[in-house]
């Protein structure tokens, strides 16, 4: 029998027993696609004496990073622990050393992934990170490789299965955000603490990745432009569905021209998005993503987006080709990262807008703040007058505008709240595509 690579891993949570599962269960069939034996051989855990969802040798669990990261023995390091520290320290030391480093770590590759790629690409040695967007779908890969005669234009996703879960109950059962939440806590999708995922910092993340990868540059995620779904009331769902749309928190990075150079716009917000595209259909925990290339046009990949199996999928792929890598000495791929594009600002941003607010019912109003729009050359589309308040003597009225510009928009909302006529503009969103 050839010599086993020797696969440690850092962490034993939800993707970790779910990579351990699979190397442990499915080890013959790897043995066999490989020529080589992959062993469990280390696993770095915070708790040795915690249950474990999976029998594993006591033997192999350790507390001590040093019994990985200086183990001459590991070839692969996997790193499956999370958040930013000591996970990216733990990488930077195993690629030091000249190991091959698998993680599903979007928080460490969204901020520090130029950097790892090239310490990777001098050390000889390679990071592969396709568990970190969209967990089993493949798509790290596919911008990698498959796509790599593009030039691409716009990445659209659906990156975050927590918010696309609560989306699609306030959507469809007409639920409130914190029911809706507090569903998705019950069973599992959410965390006790769901900032990162409902204030979008875990998809703009994702996006950092993506956008990063298609256009060639770097994207830094505190350079991307977040808005998370909380704001969002069931009124909008409802609205939005009148109007023949959805309601999504999108992920979106597009080649855009900014003084009459080239730029790159890259932002997360929840958004409109016609009933009958692709993306608008895709409900529940699952994510999508779409790629818009100038010579294959559009392709979507969509699935699970999260979950132990979905993510080990991704991880064990990773492991394989990376113990490929190691057999036959295949080049690293180096960080191509040369384009340098700048980001657009938010303000420059033309799209078309939804604008939800409450208004004293009487005649005239209308007429005063249709002048807010004009005197900052916003064009309205339609006006229509939603539910009225008889006893408050007031009416919620939902504006659609045509294309125009984000800092235009803004200051028409600011001319719009002073006035005596406004009572509150209860929501101002994007409409894409
Ligand atoms: P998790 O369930 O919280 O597991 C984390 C594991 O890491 C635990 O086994 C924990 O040890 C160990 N750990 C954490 N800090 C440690 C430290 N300082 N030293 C030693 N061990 C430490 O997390 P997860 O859901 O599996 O997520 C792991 C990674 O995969 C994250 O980067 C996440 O973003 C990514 N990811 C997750 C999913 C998903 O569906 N969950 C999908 C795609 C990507 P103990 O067990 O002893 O506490
Ligand atoms: N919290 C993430 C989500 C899963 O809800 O999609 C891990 O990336």
């Amino acid at each position: 029998m050839a010599t086993p690579v020797n696969v440690a891993l850092m962490g034993l949570g939800v993707v970790g027993s779910g990579v351990a599962r699979a190397l442990l269960e499915k080890g013959d069939v790897y043995a066999r696609r490989l020529g080589r034996p992959l062993r469990l051989y280390r696993v770095l855990v915070r708790d040795p004496d915690k249950r474990r969802a999976l029998p594993i040798d006591p033997a192999i669990l350790t507390t001590d990073p040093a019994r990985v990261l200086e183990d001459q023995q590991v070839h692969i390091v996997v790193e499956l622990m999370g958040g930013e520290r000591p996970a990216a320290d733990y990488i930077r030391q195993a690629l030091a050393r000249g190991r091959y480093v698998v993680t599903a770590n979007k928080e460490v590759m969204a901020k520090h992934g130029p950097e790892l790629l090239a310490l990777a690409h001098r050390q000889g040695v390679d990071i592969l990170y396709e568990a970190s967007v969209g967990a089993g779908i493949p798509i790290v890969s596919p911008l990698k490789r498959d796509l790599s005669a593009n030039d691409i234009r716009a990445v659209r996703a659906i990156i975050n299965g927590t918010t696309n879960y609560i989306l699609t109950r306030m959507d469809s059962d007409g639920l409130d955000f914190t029911t809706a939440l507090a569903q998705a806590q019950e069973l599992g999708y959410a965390e006790p603490d769901p900032t990162n995922d409902v204030e979008g910092h875990d998809a703009v993340y994702k996006l950092a990745i993506l956008a990063s990868l298609a256009f060639h540059t770097r994207v830094p995620p505190e350079a991307i432009y977040r808005e998370g779904i909380t704001r969002l009331q069931g009124r909008d769902f409802r609205y939005a569905r009148e109007l023949g749309y959805r309601i999504k928190l999108l992920a979106i990075a597009r080649r855009a021209a900014a003084n009459g150079t080239e730029a790159l716009e890259a932002r997360v917000h929840p958004a409109l998005l016609p009933q009958g595209e692709l993306l608008a259909k895709v409900d529940g925990v699952l994510n999508a993503i779409e790629v818009e290339g100038d010579l294959l046009g559009r392709v979507v990949f969509q699935g699970q987006g999260a979950g132990a199996q979905p993510t080990a999928s991704a991880v064990v792929a990773d492991i394989l080709d990376a113990a490929q890598a190691l057999a036959h000495g295949r080049p690293p791929t180096p960080w191509q990262g040369d384009a340098e594009l700048p980001l657009r600002p938010m303000t420059d941003l033309e799209c078309r807008y939804y604008i939800r607010m409450e208004v004293a019912d009487r005649p005239g109003v209308l007429a005063q703040i249709a002048r807010c729009f004009g005197d900052h050359r916003v064009s309205i589309a339609s006006v229509i007058q939603k539910e009225t308040n008889e006893a408050a003597q007031t009416a919620e009225i939902v504006i659609m505008t045509h294309i125009a510009r984000e800092a235009d928009v803004r200051a028409t909302m600011a001319d719009v709240q002073r006035l005596d006529v406004v009572c509150e503009v209860g929501n101002f969103l994007r409409v894409e595509g």
